[in-house]
């Protein structure tokens, strides 16, 4: 899979993708993550990417500085009203987006290429939303200050669930949401530190019966933090 990020902030990404499981993961070839400066696509003297709202009002993201860098990353000249490959998805992070979810996610799995736009919340022309990109996705009802920690909010989710990057595969498929249930808890060692105790079930041997009771503890912790979940 490779990934496009264009932002007005490349410096953000580098301490989130050079670390840990996303950072494995692109040493393991299972994805390739490509940072691109908007501004870079801009021909203003000055490397402005915005400009005012017509009608009154703040600054907003022009069409132009991004379409010349979709243009680029994608190799092919983009035509209003005409979507390109399904492998390929073009993606706007915004509050007014869909919300993302663990089953949105999984459905990004199948693509090849994903070109992920991070604009700044001021705006950002609306030709942008209505004819360059095949979804906007929102992490969430609250306003962010851009689109860059959703762009890495969503890489992370994502890059998780690639076969081969995380090791213990089925237990990321048992994780919470996957089957609208949250996660049962867990416990480790030791047994019992200055008289918090682990469950004795889970100590007990009895995989049936620790089965049951994860299955228990699961559907108890979704009532009472997530109802919403099992409605
Ligand atoms: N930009 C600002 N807030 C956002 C949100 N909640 N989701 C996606 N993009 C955003």
């Amino acid at each position: 899979m490779i990934i496009d990020i264009i932002t007005i902030f490349p410096k953000m990404f580098k301490p989130v993708l050079e670390e840990s499981i996303l950072k494995r993961a692109q040493e393991k070839g299972l994805v390739k993550i490509n940072i691109h400066n908007l501004r870079d696509y801009s021909d203003d003297p000055n490397k402005r990417i915005d400009a005012p709202s017509y009608g009154g009002g703040g600054m907003v993201f022009q069409i132009e500085p991004i379409y010349k860098a979709m243009e680029a990353i994608l190799e092919a000249p983009i035509e209003p009203g005409r979507k390109g490959p399904s492998h390929t998805q073009r993606i706007l992070f915004t509050p007014k987006g869909r919300t993302l979810t663990q089953k949105k996610i999984k459905d990004f799995l199948d693509c090849q290429r994903l070109v992920l736009i991070a604009p700044r919340y001021e705006g950002i022309d609306q030709i942008v939303s209505d004819y360059l990109v095949d979804e906007e996705i929102s992490i969430g009802d609250y306003v962010l200050g851009g689109g860059e920690l959703p762009a890495m909010v969503f890489c992370d989710c994502l890059i998780r669930l690639i076969p081969g990057v995380v090791s213990d595969r089925e237990s990321v498929m048992q994780e919470s949401f996957q089957k609208r249930m949250l996660d049962y808890p867990h416990y480790t060692r030791p047994e019992d530190f200055r008289g918090f105790k682990v469950p004795e079930v889970l100590l007990s041997g009895d995989h049936q019966k620790i089965k049951e009771w994860r299955q228990q503890e699961a559907r108890r912790v979704t009532e009472r933090m997530r109802p919403d979940l099992l409605k």
